[in-house]
């Protein structure tokens, strides 16, 4: 029987991995979950709720909670970690400074992602040493944001089992299923690049490849990029690529809007942790859903219970490249298809991939792996090298005094530099 250890369970997600685990209980059967976050009066509220829920629920499992992770490790099997480092009143200066200097703010994207993996990276190495020292043969399931970032430094510096996650990348599968009214396991696909940064190709159903008309159908789902980008590249990017793809566009947006998204959902909050508190409430708060994360929980539970049960499962998830991607390093975390088994994360081999999106591939792993270097090593001539390698930002005119800014804004949770 299993313990569940939710590091940063003073998030809202946290029921959603709740929902997922009970409605898992049959094939995954866990006995305890530890609710570990440093901020006390949400891990209360979190707390008096899961049980409120899990009783609803009808979810046999035992709920403690503590700000000791130490403590909460030892005997773990799964670790999910969920933290967002100085919370979402740092996010909005990631949001916000580099709309100044004309670049796009967004908080795994650009420069936002790079500060978000600057402020997160030391703090998941720290949890990872302990994971390390009290639970070495946990997992760690990773949705900490930017998570291909993070998960190339744990990996880089510690000797841990981890999984790397977003729900973009089995995105494709359920737009499959919605569109073309197929099962989510009669699909497949090729799936090349980096969280957030990435195009999915060769797509079958039952082992055929779809038709025109059915790519049409499932490109139709990818909303934020032209339809007609999509239909000439014959590929299906990630959401985020709109960032890239239509910088201008999106820049005016940005600095069009009154809230950025980090203020929206400080509001939203508001109203998702009245719920929580309420000690007539014992179901998921419908503001939940207003949240970007779902899906979370069908990949956080779908990790550990293809790695309990040694089942082999098809699931795209940020992992060190090995040779899958040529044109990258070996230690790049790169997101793709892997199979998922007790042993671990195999990366499936990629076949034929398309050569006109290698460039931004590249670029932004460069400026990825520059930027894990910078949040392990506190070194400022890397930051910078980091922003001029970056394909949306670049300019050096731009880059240092943006650089000098973001550094003031988020210093108190940047120990290293
Ligand atoms: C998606 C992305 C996540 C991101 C989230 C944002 O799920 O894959 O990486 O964190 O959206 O949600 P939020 O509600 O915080 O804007
Ligand atoms: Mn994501």
């Amino acid at each position: 029987e299993l313990k569940v250890v939710i590091i940063g369970a003073g998030s809202s997600y946290t029921p959603e991995l709740i929902e997922g685990l009970s409605e898992h209980r049959n094939v995954l059967p866990v006995k305890e979950i530890v609710l570990v976050d440093i901020n006390e009066e949400r891990l209360e509220i979190m707390d008096g709720f899961v049980h409120r829920y899990c009783r609803h629920l009808d979810y046999d499992v035992e709920i403690s909670s503590t700000t000791s992770r130490q403590e909460a490790f030892v005997g773990a099997d799964f670790i999910a970690c969920q933290i967002r480092v100085g919370g979402n009143k740092q996010r909005i200066y990631d949001e916000k400074i580099p709309l100044k200097y004309g670049v796009i703010g967004q908080e795994t994207t650009g420069v936002g992602g790079m500060f978000n993996a600057l402020r997160t990276i030391p703090v998941m190495i720290e949890i990872a040493k302990d994971v390390e020292k009290y639970c070495p043969d946990a997992w760690i399931v990773n949705y900490s944001n930017p998570t291909g970032l993070v998960t190339e430094a744990v990996l880089k510096v510690c000797h841990v089992k981890m999984a790397g996650l977003c729900a973009g990348g089995m995105r494709p599968r359920w737009w499959c299923e919605e569109a073309l009214e197929v099962s989510e396991e009669s699909v497949y696909y090729d799936y090349i690049g980096l969280n957030h940064m990435n195009f999915t190709y060769n797509i079958t159903i039952d082992g055929k490849p779809i038709t025109d008309e059915q790519f049409s159908k499932v490109a139709k789902k990818c909303a934020t990029v032209s339809q007609d980008l999509i239909h000439k590249l014959r590929l299906i990017p990630s959401q985020y690529t709109q960032y890239y793809f239509h910088t201008s566009k999106i820049l005016s947006q940005l600095k069009s809007q009154d809230k950025t998204r980090g203020e929206a959902i400080l509001e939203l909050e508001k109203q998702i942790w009245r719920e929580y508190s309420n000690p007539e409430n014992d179901d998921k708060p419908k503001t939940l859903a207003k949240r970007g994360g779902g899906g979370y929980s069908r990949i956080a539970v779908g990790v550990m219970e293809a790695v309990y049960n040694d089942t082999g499962k098809w699931m795209v998830i940020n992992v060190p490249n090995n040779g899958t991607i040529q044109f990258l390093d070996d230690e790049a975390v790169i997101e793709t298809a892997c199979f998922v088994s007790r042993d671990g994360i195999k990366p499936l081999n990629l076949k034929n991939y398309p050569t006109e999106v290698i460039g931004l591939i590249s670029a932004v792993k460069n400026y990825e792996s520059l930027t894990v270097e910078a949040a392990l090593t506190g070194d400022y001539d890397t930051a910078l090298k980091a922003m001029l390698a970056h394909p949306l930002i670049r300019e050096y005119d731009i880059a240092k005094p943006l650089l000098d800014e973001m550094l003031e804004a988020h210093k108190d949770y940047l120990p290293q530099f």
